[in-house]
């Protein structure tokens, strides 16, 4: 038996440990990552949390590769805002998901009012990229992956109407990802868009780019499905990986690249706090799911820099962690789930474990239950259940009544999980467990 000092000691030691990408890790995934963007990295408070590889260990720059920024004149290259990212991730142990090179948007102004004709706009595209990706090598360690194409598609159906379509014609694609691919064969080089989570029009036009490249004979690794979701409209993990699964059938690997699910008004009320954790659960679930999804990539790990409410009036809210860097319930669903899935598999803990929190939740007002750490499914099984018969106790207001109420539990299922703590801390039960 324990004591109580002991357990509120290992409590706080648990919730203070940041670990999304750890744990992702763990759980065979090769990243749990964030976008920025150079602004933020004067806000000392904001990079203590990204700068830490334990909870983000892949980064995106959210603008300063882009076009507008890298290559303002025609055939003046500028580097130095993309460099800083990079110096920042490569600083702190990170990959970079670079992004990005072709897209309609955040061109420069010689792009867009130019007049081009099929060649001269071919030959533009293919010197930007090159010399782009020549900037950031993969063998540096400065990009694990690119993304070549972004948003090529319009949100009726077919191709954007944008200049490259225009000039080039659906080839420009192909193109582009032959020009990235003799610059870097090393890079792993992706589509990435919005709208292609669900079964739909863009979704099938998105399958049919992944065809285009592939039968033009060109190198396609990867496609990133940007993920910007709106609460209760995310749905099930298995209907989400069933179109991951689409691609994954085509040879190509997949990942989530700006996940952040908003709120369409605000405030919102406690039960769209805890659907939002629901449905970033679901999302981590289906990458989890599937072997070819690689990592997950939130767009923005905070509120505060979050790019919802300036685009979407009205909406906001979206991230992991709240304006004031506090994770929020959605932060602790994540990693339960994450957590849940490096037991090595065994369905039937990651279940259980699944339905005691939500028990948890139900019975106390507990937000959800955070299994932190483990190292069996077996140890999870038998902390979470612990966890549970704690925080469904009527008198499971503080930490010294948990304690005591597991002091109570039975002796089989104490000794078989030694180490294993349970405390409600304000509306979140954390729970590690180990052999
Ligand atoms: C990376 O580390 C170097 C050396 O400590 C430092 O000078 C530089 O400012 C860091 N860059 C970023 C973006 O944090
Ligand atoms: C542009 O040229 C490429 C070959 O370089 C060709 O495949 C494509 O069809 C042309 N586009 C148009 C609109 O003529
Ligand atoms: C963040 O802190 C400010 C100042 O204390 C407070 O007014 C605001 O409500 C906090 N935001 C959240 C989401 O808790």
């Amino acid at each position: 038996m324990r004591s109580t000092s002991n357990l509120a000691l290992l409590a706080l030691a648990a919730g203070a440990h940041a670990q999304l990408n750890k744990l992702a890790v763990a759980a065979g995934k090769k990243y749990f990552g964030s976008a920025t963007d150079n602004s933020e990295l004067t806000d000392t408070s904001y990079t203590a949390v990204l700068s830490d590889a334990d909870e983000f260990g892949q980064i995106t720059p959210g603008n300063t590769q882009k076009w507008y920024y890298t290559e303002p004149e025609q055939g003046t290259f500028t580097y130095t805002e993309g460099d800083v990212i990079v110096d920042f991730a490569q600083n702190n142990s990170q990959i970079m998901r670079c992004h990005n090179l072709v897209w309609y948007n955040q061109l420069p102004a010689w792009i867009s009012s130019d007049s081009w004709t099929n060649d001269t706009l071919t030959e533009a595209m293919t010197t930007h990229i090159t010399n782009e990706v020549t900037h950031y090598t993969t063998d540096a360690g400065e990009c694990y992956a690119w993304d070549v194409v972004n948003e090529a598609l319009s949100d009726s159906s077919g191709y954007r109407d944008n200049i490259f379509y225009e000039t080039i014609g659906e080839y420009y694609i192909p193109i582009a990802f032959a020009a990235a691919a003799a610059a870097d064969p090393a890079a792993k080089l992706y589509y990435n868009d919005y709208s292609i989570e669900f079964t739909g029009t863009k979704l099938t036009e998105a399958l049919a780019i992944v065809d285009l490249i592939q039968g033009a004979g060109v190198q396609i690794d990867g496609v990133g499905l940007q993920g910007h979701f709106i609460v209760g409209e995310v749905g099930s993990a298995s209907a989400l990986a069933a179109v991951l699964e689409q691609f994954t059938a085509k040879g190509v690997e997949v990942a989530y690249t700006e996940v952040d699910v908003r709120h369409a008004s605000l405030p919102p009320t406690d039960a769209e706090i805890e659907q939002q954790a629901v449905d970033y659960a679901a999302v981590v679930s289906a990458c989890l799911s599937v072997s070819d999804c690689v990592g997950i990539t939130v767009w923005d790990f905070d509120d505060k820099y979050s790019w919802i409410p300036s685009t979407f009036s009205g909406a906001g809210e979206a991230c992991l962690y709240d304006e004031n860097l506090s994770k929020k319930p959605a932060w602790t669903s994540v990693s339960s789930v994450l957590a849940a899935a490096g037991t090595g598999g065994v369905a039937s803990a990651t279940a259980s474990q699944t339905s005691v929190a939500s028990v948890a939740a139900s019975q106390t007002g507990a937000a959800s239950v955070a299994v932190v750490s483990q190292t069996s499914a077996a140890s999870v099984a038998v902390a979470a259940s612990s966890a549970a018969a704690v925080a469904a106790s009527p008198s499971a207001s503080s930490a010294s009544s948990v304690a005591a109420a597991l002091t109570s539990s039975s002796p089989a299922v104490l000794a078989s999980s030694a180490a294993s703590v349970c405390v409600k801390k304000t509306k979140t039960v954390y729970v590690t467990a180990s052999a």
